[in-house]
């Protein structure tokens, strides 16, 4: 049988300084684990910009179609403000998400217990933590039409419109129920039933994929602002929320910052199952590409790292071997290694970029 495939788009700014990080942990996998990936790499963003002339190839396009995941850095900088908008660094990301058609998108809250005091909440609420939020990337408000503003009775009306269809709901739950498997075996959906009837769809669909297909998984129902509260009260009883466009996007963000610095925070977008069984997925880390430290060796490699460490349990089915990454960087934190963005604690040791990789591969041996 031949590796599975990885397709690794460093990208810009800090993007290149944390893959190289990734790319040691990768090989190690295949030193000392006997999982070796065919990796291959390519350009995305200013880099494929300054020599194609445009933010993604086709060819890159294609093998992205090709792999089993995709791993990106991060893109764009002050040296592309003047490029047109359609050539712009960040329309490379956004070609991929949209023809790998990548409708669920993976933010997990996870707090390491050496960084529990950088929450603003308190330690016991937050030491940890490990939830997932499953935001539906692709349709919904965001997308639906009629939208725009018009003009009615002599006064200018702003109108977006929420849209489901039962296949988008059932897909992105399908997604959610099969994390939850590979994780804690719950899953609770927030819409707002009570007031919007595409949120009595949401919860229809929802409860009709659990009780066909994912009986097994515990699955509960809250209204998305009492997701909210609960979200800061008490976010351990959550492991898996499955959400629409618009609230994810506030539920993500709130969650994530309930436990720290964004280079600490990775992400995933992932698609329908291809031929093998696995999803469509591309993983990267939140942040974007640091130009204001880029260069310098201070970029926390952990957001890419544990991308990566993403990649390992939702395409490639190896959830004990995320989870060593994961007890590697957690024992790094203890130990008190810290890079920059990390700083501010008293008796902590600050370290570079590759200093900190050099931990994490220290603590994986
Ligand atoms: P940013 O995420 O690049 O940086 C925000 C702040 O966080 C900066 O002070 C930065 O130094 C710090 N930071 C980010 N990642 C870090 C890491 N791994 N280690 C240490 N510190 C880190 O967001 P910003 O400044 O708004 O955008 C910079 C460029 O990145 C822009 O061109 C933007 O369009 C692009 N961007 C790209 C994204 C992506 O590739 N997915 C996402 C967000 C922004
Ligand atoms: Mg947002």
């Amino acid at each position: 049988m031949s590796n599975p495939s990885l397709l690794i788009l460093p990208g810009d700014g800090i993007g290149p300084e944390v893959m190289v990080q990734v790319r040691r942990i990768i090989d190690w996998y295949g030193d000392k684990r006997s999982l070796a990936f065919d990796v291959s790499e390519d350009l995305v963003g200013g880099a494929a910009y300054d020599k194609h002339g445009t933010p993604l190839h086709d060819d890159t396009m294609a093998r992205a179609q090709a792999v089993d995941a995709v791993l990106l850095g991060s893109v764009g900088g002050p040296q592309y403000d003047d490029v047109d908008f359609a050539l712009k660094p960040e329309r490379g990301l956004l070609r991929l998400r949209k023809e790998m058609d990548l409708f669920a998108n993976l933010r997990p809250a996870q707090c390491f217990d050496a960084l529990a005091d950088f929450s603003s909440l308190k330690r016991d609420v937050v030491a940890g933590l490990d939830i997932m939020i499953v935001r539906e990337l692709t349709s919904g408000i965001y997308f639906g039409e009629p939208r725009g503003i018009f003009e009615e009775d002599g006064q200018r009306v702003g109108i977006n419109t929420q849209r489901y269809t039962e296949n988008e709901i059932d897909r992105v739950a399908r997604s959610a129920f099969e994390l939850a498997r590979k994780r804690g075996n719950k899953v609770c959906s927030m819409e707002k039933a009570n007031v919007m009837e595409s949120g009595i769809l949401w919860r229809e669909v929802v409860q009709r994929v659990h009780d066909t297909d994912y009986p097994d998984v515990e699955l509960t129902h809250m209204y998305a602002d009492a997701g909210a509260m609960q979200l800061c009260r008490n976010p351990k009883q959550f492991d898996v929320i499955v959400t629409d466009n618009l609230f994810g996007d506030l539920l993500s963000d709130a969650a994530a910052m309930l436990t720290g610095s964004l280079g600490m925070l990775p992400s995933a977008s992932l698609g329908a199952p291809m031929a093998n069984g696995r999803p469509k997925a591309l993983y990267e880390p939140v942040h974007g590409s640091a130009p204001d430290i880029a260069g310098q060796g201070k970029a926390n490699p952990i957001a890419c790292i544990l991308s990566f460490a993403m990649a390992l349990r939702y395409s490639f089915d190896q959830g004990d071997e995320a989870a060593r990454l994961e007890a590697a960087v957690e024992k790094v934190l203890a130990d008190g290694l810290r890079t920059a963005d990390l700083l501010g604690e008293e008796n902590v040791t600050p370290v570079s970029t590759s200093q900190m990789g050099d931990a994490i591969l220290a603590a994986l041996d």
